[in-house]
Parts: C-alpha cells; structure tokens; sequence
C-alpha cells in the first residue's frame, strides 16, 4: 500500500497525494507521521495525557525520547516538543504523551481544554539523547520535578518490562500530592516490582510526602543512600536540575548524570543596545527591532514560522540570514551575516537585520 501511495504521489502533482489521502482518513500520509488521538484522561487538574496511534511512518523511540507535536490552533499549526511516557517495548501501537498546562502556555492549555478522542497530529520522529541505557546499571536513580516525570517514566516502564532488577529509585517532586501525575500507577509498580522505590517530595505541601524541601545532597542522601553509585537521569524546571548539578560535580559524579531540559531558566546573555529594524524577506514585512529573538518577533509580527523546542534544541526554526548580525541569547555569540543558517527562537538582532522565513 505504502509503495502504491509513492508510485501515485508523482502523478498528483501539484498537490501530491498526501492532500488527497487525507481528505479520506486524516492519518493517511505516504511521507509524514501523523496520528490519531485514542484516549484522553486529565488525572490531575492542570494536566492532559493522549494515547496517540501514528500511522505507518512512525518507527519506534527509544526511552527518554521525545517527539515534536504538530496541532492547529485557529488556523495556524503550532509545533512543541513532549516526552514519550509509555515503555518503548509496548507493541499495541500506541505512544503516551502527558501534557501539563502552563498558566499562559498556547499549546498546552489548547491541548488540556480540548484534546478528544479522533483529534489528528502530527509528529517527528523521536529524538534526543537523554535515553535509557541498552544493559543494566549496578544502581538506576530518576529525578523529575513537575511535568519532567515524563521521560523517566518511560525509562522506569521501560526497565520494569524488561524485567531489570537491579535496585532503582523514583524520586519526584511536585508542588502537592493532587497535581502529581502518575502517582497511582507508581505506587502499584512499587509492589510488583523488585528493588524499586518511589519517593515524593510536595514542595507546597511539607509533611504530606515522603521528604520535605527542595534537592540537596541531604535529602538525595535520604532518598537513596547508594546514589554516588547510581546512573542518575534528571529532568525538571531549571533550579531542580541545577541543584542536581552541582551536588553531583562535588562529588566527582558528573559523567554519571543526564539531564533534559524542558525549558530555558532565561536568556542569559547581555541584552545589548536595542535598535534597527527587522526585514522579513519574501513577506514585504518589516518591523522595528524589540530586543526579543527574531522567531517572537515574527509571531507577533503575525508570521507563523516553524518552530518545536523554542529554546535552541532542535533546529526545527533553523532559517537563512540574509544580512545584518544576530547575538545568540544563550551563550551571546555574534553571528554575522551574510547567508548562515540561525535558529531564530534564540537569536536576537543587533542593529538591521534581513532574515529568509
Ligand atoms: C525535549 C522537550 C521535551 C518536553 N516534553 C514535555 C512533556 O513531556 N510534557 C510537557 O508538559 N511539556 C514538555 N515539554 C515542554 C513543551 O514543549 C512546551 O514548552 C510546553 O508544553 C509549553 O508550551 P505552550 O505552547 O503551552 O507554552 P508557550 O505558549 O510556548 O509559552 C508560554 C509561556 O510559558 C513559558 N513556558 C514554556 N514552556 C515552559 C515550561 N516547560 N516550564 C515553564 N514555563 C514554560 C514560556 O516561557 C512562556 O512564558 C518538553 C520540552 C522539551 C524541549
Ligand atoms: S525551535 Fe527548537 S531550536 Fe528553535
């Protein structure tokens, strides 16, 4: 069937045959990865979790991985990043992805207010390296804090279904027990399954959890006392993940810890002298230079550029400058112009500057 789609895509030109493919099922595509929303819970109040079917193009992930969700918000398709959940041995066909709705988050809050069963997406294929290792480790430590539980749940999934016993310990904090997903199914695996402890930490709620306050050696001591010998993968808001480092550097542990960020603490770069102008090439835009990287610029410009991290990880708003110097707001590297590839979620323009969306 796939080969016949390809054969036939030529002759559909100009369209191709996706265009008409979908008019008859929406998840039909020769080429992308689209997939069906079949099922929808919000097991807590500010959080949606989709099973999601991809069709054919879809080739598996790797536990930690994440994937690029493509949806269309009035119009306009909008592209974030989510972990896979689920094991990555599960065979029905399915992925998990659980959202958690930021406060002013387009995407997610669309995704918790709305997401129903037959609802059509589309994805990437998994990326990243923040993965589960193929053997065993002597010792398995996973940190998350907040919507962070995602990827090393699919890790813990993942060791349980092979049927790793070596010891492992869950440690996640959440602001309290109700906004903490996952927390039946975490409390089941800690009775069926060997050497595996769970420990929570509700940060706004002290003496309803297992621990009290935010990670330091102290209480990581508490959590799990073999932690110096653990493969330890950590994924949460930026202060979890900087306490992790640095406890860990002390102790000579670096190499042994992966992390995975979800978001940017903040630019850290020097803003610099606000000035010029932005020329949007092929739109006949152009719009005072405000200081924000050029992609928030174009968006409020009304432009809709692609975009999927938003915070320089996945290339995804990798687009040409033309002319002019941009200063990468994380590291506040200079790139000067003419013709070089930027991503334009973390770039900011110094003086004029004429960029190919
Ligand atoms: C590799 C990777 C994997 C991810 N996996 C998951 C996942 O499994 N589950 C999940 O819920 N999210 C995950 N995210 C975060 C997700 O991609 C979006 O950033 C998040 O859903 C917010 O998007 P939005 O459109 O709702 O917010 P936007 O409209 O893009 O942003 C609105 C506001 O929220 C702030 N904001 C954006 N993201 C975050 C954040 N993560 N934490 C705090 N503030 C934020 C922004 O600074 C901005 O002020 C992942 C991100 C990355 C890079
Ligand atoms: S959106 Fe991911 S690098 Fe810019």
């Amino acid at each position: 069937m796939r080969r016949a789609v390809a054969a036939f895509d030529a002759l559909a030109t100009p369209h191709g045959v996706d265009r008409y493919l979908e008019l008859v099922r929406p998840t039909w595509s020769s080429t992308e990865i689209r997939a069906r929303v079949v099922g929808v819970s919000r097991a807590t109040p500010d959080s949606v979790t989709l099973t999601l079917r991809p069709n054919g193009n879809w080739t598996g992930f790797t536990a930690g991985q994440h994937t690029q969700l493509t949806t269309e918000i009035d119009g306009v398709r909008q592209t974030r990043c989510y972990s896979m959940a689920n094991s990555a041995l599960d065979t029905n066909g399915t992925i998990e992805l659980s959202v958690k709705a930021h406060p002013h988050g387009l995407v997610s809050q669309h995704l918790r207010a709305t997401a129903a069963d037959g609802l059509t997406v589309g994805l990437s294929p998994a990326q990243g390296s923040f993965t589960l290792p193929d053997t065993e480790p002597q010792r398995l430590l996973l940190i998350s804090g907040g919507s962070g539980i995602t990827p090393v749940m699919s890790m813990l999934r993942t060791r349980c279904a092979r049927g790793w016993t070596r010891p492992v310990t869950f440690l996640h904090f959440a602001p309290t027990a109700d906004q903490m997903i996952y927390r039946p199914e975490l409390a089941a695996l800690t009775e069926n399954h060997e050497n595996l402890r769970v420990v929570t930490v509700f940060t706004d709620a002290p003496g309803t959890s297992d621990l009290d306050g935010f990670l330091s050696e102290e209480q990581l001591g508490a959590a799990d006392g073999g932690w110096r010998a653990s493969e330890t993968f950590v994924c949460g808001p930026p202060p979890l993940m900087e306490a992790a480092r640095a406890i860990f550097e002390s102790a000579g542990r670096s190499e042994h810890l992966h992390t995975e960020a979800f978001t940017l603490a903040q630019f850290v770069a020097e803003a610099g002298a606000v000035n010029g102008s932005i020329c949007f090439a092929g739109t006949a835009q152009t719009v005072d230079n405000d200081g924000r990287p050029i992609l928030v610029q174009a968006e409020s410009a009304g432009l809709a550029p692609q975009s999927g991290c938003r915070m320089g990880i996945c290339h995804t708003c990798t687009r040409r400058l033309c002319s002019g110097v941009v200063r990468d707001a994380v590291t506040g590297a200079l790139t000067d112009g003419p013709d070089v590839d930027i991503r334009i979620c973390v770039s900011v323009p110094v003086g004029d500057v004429e960029i190919d969306l």
